[in-house]
C-alpha cells in the first residue's frame, strides 16, 4: 500500500520547518600544528563524559583548579532543580586566577589593555601587578566601604583593567558583583541596583567610544536617583578616573558621596587581604538579561562550579596555554567577558588583550593591527562584529602579518558566507573555529566542537561540549531524532558546574522559565526529570550537530544581545500619548535582528514625528542605545485577535516583508493592510525564502 501519511505530514509542516531545508555544508579540518599542540586531544573525552559518568566526570574540572578544602560531593540533587556542585569545598576565585599563578607567571603580563585612541601607548598588567592592584583594591572595599562576604556592588564600568581589577578584588572577599554592561543607560543601571540591593556603585569618569571621551560620570547620577526613587539607597559611588590623577567628566562630583578611587587607594598602598575561603556553592556574581517579562533578571553564579567549568572550557574549546596571547572581543559587561575574559583565561594563566573600543575604530584594519602587534594567536569575537569588518575591510585581514590557531564565535547563528570569511579571510585557512552556542544562564559553552577533535560545519554550532547532554524536544515533550528536519525546542538533559544557581530573588521565576515546560513531575528529586529548556529553536543533523536557529521566547538577539520585547514596549508606554505598543524583531544584515516598534496612539491624539522621537529617546534612556528602534510606525490600530491580544507575528511579518499569512480571524483584517501600505508602501512585493524561526513564531503564545 502507498504511504498515506506523506500528504497529511506535508500539510502539518509549519512555516518555519520549511524554512529549514537547507543544504548541508562542507566539512572543515582542523590544521596539523594546532592538533599537534592542544590541550584537548583525546579522541574519547566524549566518552569519558558520556551520561553514565555524570556526575563524576566533573572532577577533571574540579581538578583545574586549587581548593583550600576539598569538596565531599560533586553533585548534590536533592533540591531540584537547585543544583549544587562540588559541596563541602572551600575555594576562592581571585585566588585561583591571580595567586596560584605568581610562582610560575608573576612577571607575564595577564593583560594587556589596548586604548581606542590608536595614539595612547598601552598598558602591560603583570600577575604581580595584578595581585597588589586586587589586593589594594579589596582592602579599599572592605575598610573605606565596610563591605563583607555576601554584599552586593553594582559596578557600571567601561572596558579597562580597572573593570576586572574590581571584580577579582570583590572575589577576594566574597562580594557579589554586578556589573551592568556600561552601554547601558544610567535607569537602567539604577534598577539592576535596586533590585540587587547594592549600597555601593561602582564606576569611571568617561571612556573613549568611536573617537569621543563619554561623560559616563553622568549615569551615575542617574543610576543613583533611580535607585532611590525605588527605594534602595547607594551610600558611595566609587569613580575611578580614565586618566589617573584627571578627572574627564564634565558632571560634579557629590560631595560625601563620590570618591575618587585612586586617591582613595593610596591609603592602601601594598595592603595584603588574604583570599576568604568561600564555600563551593557562595555566589560569586550577578549578570542581569532579558526575559519574556519586562524586568530583567539577575542570573546568580556560583563560585566553585562556575570557575572549574569557565576554567576547562577555555582551556579544552579555547586551546589556552600559559604562554598564548588571547583577545576576546566582547565587553566585560556581559557574560562572554565574565567568562571568557577574566575568570576562564585567568585561571588559565593566559595573557589576555583587553581593548577599549570599537573594533572599527578608526577603521576595518584596527584588530588586525591589535593581532600583529601583541602576537594575538586565539581570537574570539561575535558574528555581528564579523559582518562588519567583513563589510568595511573584507581584505585587510591579509595587510597584517599575524597568526591565529583558534578563533570563537559567539551569540548569534553565523550564516555560512560570514563563516566562510571567518574562515578564509580572519583564520587565513589555518585557525580553527569554534561556533560556541550558550547562554547568560549556563556559565560557558554548551555545544560546541573542540578544535583538534571535531571537524567544523560553517553554520553549525556542533555537538555538546563535554558532559553537555543536549536533546531537541518537540511540544509534546517527544524527542526529535537526528537527521530529522524538524525544528525543536533545544533543551540540556543533564545539570553542569557553570548552570546558574537561581535568578536572584526570584526562585520561582527560575522554575517556571527554566524547568517547568518540560518537567513533568514537581516533586522528583532526579536530574533526569528536569531537563534544561534553552529558550532556542534547533535543529540535529544526523552527524550529531546543533543548528540553532534562534529564541523561541519574546527575546530580540540584537549584535549578540538579549532585549526582552516587554522592556522596550514598557519603555515605549512611558510616552504619555500612547495607549498600545507592541515589538517585532527585523533581519539586520549586519546585527542578525534589530526592534521595530508599532504604536497605537490613545483617542484624539495625533501622530507626529516628536512623538516618534519621544519614543526613541525613552528607549535609550530606559534601557540603552542598543535598544533604538530601526523604525517607529504610528498605525491606527494594532492587529488584534478576537480575544484582544495584540498578533505580533503579523507585524513581524509586514517589517520583514513576509506573507502575513491569513489574517481573517482577526477582529480587525483590514487594519493589516493599511499597516502593510504603511511600511512597505504600496506595491511592495514579499521575499520568498527562508523565514527564521525565531521570525516565524514571534510572539505565538507558548
Ligand atoms: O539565542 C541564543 C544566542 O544568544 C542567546 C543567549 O544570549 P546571552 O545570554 O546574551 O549570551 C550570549 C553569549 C553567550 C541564546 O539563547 N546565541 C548564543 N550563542 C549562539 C547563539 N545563537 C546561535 N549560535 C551561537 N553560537
Amino acid at each position: 500500500m502507498a504511504d498515506q501519511s506523506a500528504p497529511q505530514e506535508m500539510t502539518e509542516v509549519s512555516e518555519a520547518q520549511i524554512a529549514v531545508h537547507w543544504k548541508e555544508e562542507e566539512y572543515f579540518q582542523p590544521a596539523a600544528q594546532l592538533v599537534a599542540q592542544a590541550n584537548l586531544n583525546d579522541p574519547r573525552v566524549r566518552e569519558r563524559f558520556a551520561l553514565e559518568k555524570f556526575p563524576d566526570c566533573f572532577r577533571e574540572y574540579a581538578a583545574m583548579l586549587d581548593w583550600f578544602e576539598p569538596y565531599e560531593k560533586v553533585f548534590d540533587g536533592s533540591n531540584a532543580p537547585f543544583w549544587k556542585w562540588f559541596t563541602g569545598g572551600k575555594i576562592n576565585a581571585a585566588y585561583n586566577c591571580v595567586d596560584r599563578h605568581l610562582a610560575k607567571y608573576a612577571s607575564k603580563p595577564a593583560f594587556i589593555f589596548v586604548p581606542e585612541p590608536e595614539t595612547e601607548t598601552e598598558t602591560r598588567i603583570t600577575y604581580q601587578e595584578l595581585y597588589t592592584r586586587v589586593n589594594e583594591m579589596a582592602a579599599l572595599l572592605r575598610d573605606f566601604c565596610g563591605l563583607r562576604a555576601g554584599d552586593r556592588v553594582t559596578f557600571h564600568l567601561p572596558m579597562t583593567p580597572e573593570l576586572p581589577i574590581t571584580m577579582l578584588a570583590c572575589a577576594r572577599l566574597g562580594i557579589i558583583h554586578s556589573q551592568v554592561f556600561g552601554g547601558f543607560s544610567g535607569q537602567a543601571c539604577g534598577s539592576r541596583i535596586q533590585d540587587s540591593g547594592s549600597r555601593v556603585l561602582i564606576t569611571m569618569d568617561a571612556y573613549w567610544r568611536n573617537g569621543a571621551l563619554i561623560d559616563h560620570k553622568q549615569n551615575a547620577d542617574i543610576a543613583v536617583q533611580t535607585a532611590k526613587e525605588l527605594g534602595q539607597d547607594v551610600d558611595k559611588v566609587l569613580v575611578w578616573q580614565r586618566y589617573p590623577g584627571k578627572y574627564s567628566a564634565p558632571t560634579p562630583m557629590v560631595n560625601g558621596r563620590d570618591y575618587f578611587v585612586n586617591e582613595v587607594l593610596k591609603n592602601y598602598r601594598d595592603k595584603i587581604v588574604e583570599p576568604e575561603k568561600m564555600d563551593s556553592e557562595a555566589p560569586l556574581f550577578l549578570m542581569y538579561t532579558s526575559g519574556t517579562t519586562g524586568k530583567p533578571k539577575g542570573i546568580q553564579h556560583r563560585t566553585g562550579g562556575y570557575l572549574a567549568y569557565v576554567a576547562a572550557t577555555s582551556k579544552w574549546v579555547q586551546d589556552i596555554h600559559p604562554d598564548d596571547v588571547y583577545w576576546c572581543m566582547a565587553d566585560i559587561g556581559w557574560i562572554t567577558g565574565h567568562s571568557y575574559i577574566v575568570y576562564g583565561p585567568l585561571a588559565c594563566a593566559a595573557t589576555g588583550i583587553i581593548y577599549e573600543g570599537v573594533p572599527t575604530y578608526p577603521d576595518a584594519g584596527r584588530p588586525w593591527r591589535i593581532a600583529e602587534k601583541y602576537r594575538v594567536n586565539i581570537f574570539h569575537t561575535a558574528p555581528t562584529s564579523i559582518r562588519m569588518l567583513r563589510k568595511l575591510g573584507p581584505e585587510e585581514p591579509r595587510k597584517y602579518n599575524y597568526h591565529f590557531k583558534c578563533m570563537t564565535t559567539v551569540g548569534e547563528p553565523i550564516e555560512p558566507e560570514a563563516w566562510r570569511w571567518y574562515y578564509n579571510e580572519v583564520g587565513k585557512k589555518q585557525a580553527a573555529i569554534t561556533d560556541t552556542w550558550w547562554q547568560t544562564e549556563n556559565g560557558g559553552f554548551l555545544c560546541t566542537t573542540i578544535p583538534a577533535l571535531d571537524a567544523m560545519k560553517p553554520g553549525s554550532a556542533g555537538p555538546g561540549a563535554p558532559g553537555i547532554h543536549p536533546v531537541i524536544l518537540d511540544e509534546n515533550g517527544d524527542e526529535v531524532p537526528a537527521g530529522s528536519t524538524r525544528a525543536g525546542n533545544i533543551c540540556i538533559r543533564n545539570p553542569w558546574p557553570g548552570i546558574m544557581q537561581t535568578i536572584w530573588g526570584d526562585p520561582a521565576r527560575y522554575v517556571q522559565t527554566y524547568y517547568a515546560r518540560y518537567n513533568k513531575n514537581p516533586a522528583s528529586k532526579n536530574w533526569r526529570d528536569w531537563p534544561y529548556l534553552a529558550g532556542d529553536g534547533a535543529l540535529l543533523a544526523a552527524d550529531g550537530y546543533f543548528r540553532i536557529l534562534g529564541r523561541i521566547d519574546d527575546v530580540i538577539n540584537v549584535a549578540g544581545h538579549r532585549l526582552g520585547t516587554k522592556e522596550i514596549e514598557s519603555a515605549c508606554l512611558t510616552v504619555p500619548e500612547i495607549a498600545e505598543a507592541a515589538v517585532v524583531p527585523v533581519m539586520d544584515e549586519m546585527k542578525g535582528r534589530v526592534p521595530e516598534v508599532y504604536i497605537a496612539l490613545k483617542p484624539g491624539i495625533i501622530a507626529s514625528d516628536e512623538i516618534r522621537a519621544r519614543v526613541i529617546k525613552a528607549n535609550e534612556e530606559l534601557i540603552g542605545k542598543i535598544a533604538r528602534p530601526k523604525h517607529v510606525y504610528i498605525v491606527p490600530d494594532m492587529p488584534k485577535t478576537r480575544s484582544g491580544k495584540i498578533m505580533r507575528r503579523v507585524l513581524a511579518s509586514i517589517s520583514n516583508r513576509k506573507e502575513v499569512g491569513d489574517v481573517t480571524t482577526l477582529a480587525n483584517p483590514n487594519v493589516v493592510e493599511e499597516i502593510r501600505v504603511m511600511v512597505q508602501g504600496k506595491d511592495a512585493q514579499v521575499t520568498q525564502g527562508e523565514i527564521p524561526e525565531d521570525i516565524a513564531k514571534f510572539g505565538e503564545e507558548k
